[in-house]
């Protein structure tokens, strides 16, 4: 794909931007996957966190920002969904699956309502984004550099598209804890998890100059954002 590619409709309310929108991997536990993430168990016993604390920081980037939001791999907004409900900026979300992106097309027009105006949801690849640079006033991504081994190329691919000014949020799983360690090391024997990263490896892939960085940890949970320098 290159970043040219056009965006078209692919099912109800959802485009593509890839040339070939074949499965991807999360397609087929995209339901699994979001029950998991909603039980108060899950997050206290691998991450040391709730989903109180993820809400919270992701009402930052979605609810007190302005301007255009991109979220990529957005799931199926298990944690995000009544923010994007409730936000009156313009936002993409996009993730590779599309079962993920169902699930969220469910979330936002509960009741069978048509998707917010304000809303548009595209799969797509978040190594190749389909936008040229410096598009967004803000870029958030939640839960996914830990799945990437090439974590830098994904957040250098997230900024590329953010405007010069704009705000950025990323959250991931580190090894902070021995159960998260363990927990990740496993799901990376099964191909599940990217390479395991401290906190401090973490908040050193946004360590370029023209970044602003911030971060704290809850749990096994560094939470980084800040803003791309103008
Ligand atoms: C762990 S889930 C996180 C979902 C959501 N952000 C959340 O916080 O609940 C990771 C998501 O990233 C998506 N994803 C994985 N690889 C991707 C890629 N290369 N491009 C876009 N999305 C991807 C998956 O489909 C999945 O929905």
């Amino acid at each position: 794909m290159s970043h040219t590619d056009p965006i078209r409709p692919l099912t109800r309310g959802i485009y593509t931007c890839l040339d070939n929108p074949a499965r991807a991997s999360y397609d087929c536990k995209a339901g699994y996957y979001e029950r998991l993430v909603s039980t108060r168990w899950f997050n206290r016993f691998f991450w040391d966190t709730s989903r109180q604390d993820y809400q919270a920081f992701a009402a930052d980037a979605i609810l007190r920002s302005s301007g255009t939001v991109l979220d990529i791999g957005c799931g199926g907004l298990a944690q995000t969904a009544h923010l994007y409900r409730a936000t009156g900026n313009d936002c993409i979300l996009l993730d590779r699956s599309v079962e993920m992106l169902k699930i969220a097309r469910a979330r936002l027009s509960g009741g069978g309502r048509p998707l917010p105006a304000h809303i548009q949801l595209l799969q797509g690849d978040a190594f190749q984004l389909p936008f040229p640079d410096n598009t967004f006033d803000t870029v958030c991504s939640f839960g996914t550099i830990h799945l990437f081994d090439n974590k830098q190329a994904f957040v250098n691919e997230a900024l590329r598209v953010l405007k010069p000014g704009g705000r950025y949020y990323f959250y991931s799983m580190t090894s902070q804890r021995k159960i998260s360690r363990v927990f990740m090391s496993s799901l990376r024997l099964i191909h599940e998890f990217g390479e395991v990263y401290s906190v401090a490896q973490t908040v050193a892939l946004f360590g370029q100059p023209s970044l602003q960085v911030k971060s704290y940890v809850i749990g096994s949970t560094v939470f980084i954002h800040g803003q791309k320098i103008k």
